[in-house]
């Protein structure tokens, strides 16, 4: 079963082509990394999918969400679907939260939006068991906590379970880990890694690191200058790259040498 489907999608801004004919799919419960430079048009294809795309931008092509296209979709149906069938985490997790609410409520927020709990009581201890199972120390005292009482990867583990609070579908990471300190990265990735197994959700993730695509994601995207130039099965595409780019960023990374 096909959960995302994207078809010849390209974004313009005025007459400057920024992604151009980018086609993928991702089944249910595949993890797909998509990885290139910074500038290669990754954000952007994570956002044409979201319905979140920058004002001035144009998209065009197709973008699927079973059997929705969400491209042009309006307003109020993109926002039935973000945080109910698809979830995003993004790099920076203090500009994601709001710095002057209890994380807690900011968990139970999409759960009370959506409806997939009766009340805000529900809602709340929902979030408790979403906050152990994300593995915050002392759950209730988190919830009771505002943002800046964090520390980053306890913000990114807030931001992974108020993205998993409804269930997706499909959950859209981009460089989530780029922010935090290696050992604390390793913890994240483990995190997105079991969660989205043990729930058997879809993953696309968006990173520039191919030993993080090596260690959590089946297939991979090699984006560069706004187009796909690779795909194929993560150990396929590492062990053999056909494209000269690939074969570089191999070069560039820590994993050749295993
Ligand atoms: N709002 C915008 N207006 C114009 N150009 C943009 C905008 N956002 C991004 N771009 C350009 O689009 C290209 C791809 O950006 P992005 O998707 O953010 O790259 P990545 O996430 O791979 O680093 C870059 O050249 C960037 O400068
Ligand atoms: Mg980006």
């Amino acid at each position: 079963m096909t959960v995302l489907r994207v078809d010849e999608l390209s974004v313009s801004a005025g007459g400057q082509s920024l992604v151009r004919d980018v086609s993928f799919q991702i089944g249910a419960g595949e993890r797909v990394g998509l990885i290139g430079e910074s500038g290669s048009g990754k954000t952007l294809t994570a956002s044409s999918v979201l319905g979140l795309l920058p004002d001035g931008l144009h998209a065009t092509g197709s973008v699927r969400l079973g059997e929705q296209e969400l491209l042009g979709a309006s307003e109020r149906t993109l926002s039935r679907l973000r945080g109910m069938e698809i979830s995003m985490v993004f790099q920076e997790p203090m500009t994601a939260l709001n710095p002057s609410m209890r994380v807690g409520s900011q968990v139970a927020e999409p759960m009370l939006l959506h409806g997939t709990r009766p009340d805000r009581r529900a809602a709340r201890s929902a979030a408790v068991e979403l906050f152990d199972s994300v593995r915050l120390p002392d759950p209730e005292g988190t919830a009771r906590a505002y943002p800046h009482q964090l520390s980053g990867g306890q913000r990114q583990r807030v931001l992974l379970a108020i993205a998993l609070a409804n269930d997706p579908a499909l959950l859209i990471c981009d460089e989530p880990t780029t922010a935090l300190d290696v050992t604390v990265q390793a913890q994240i990735l483990a995190l997105i890694l079991a969660a989205t197994r043990e729930r058997d959700t879809a993953l696309l993730f968006i990173t520039h690191d191919l030993a993080v695509v090596a260690s959590v994601c089946e297939r991979v995207l090699v984006m560069l200058d706004g187009e796909i130039i690779e795909s194929g099965g993560t150990r396929e595409v590492l062990s053999s790259p056909r494209h000269e780019y690939t074969g570089k960023l191999l070069a560039a990374s820590d994993l050749e040498a295993r």
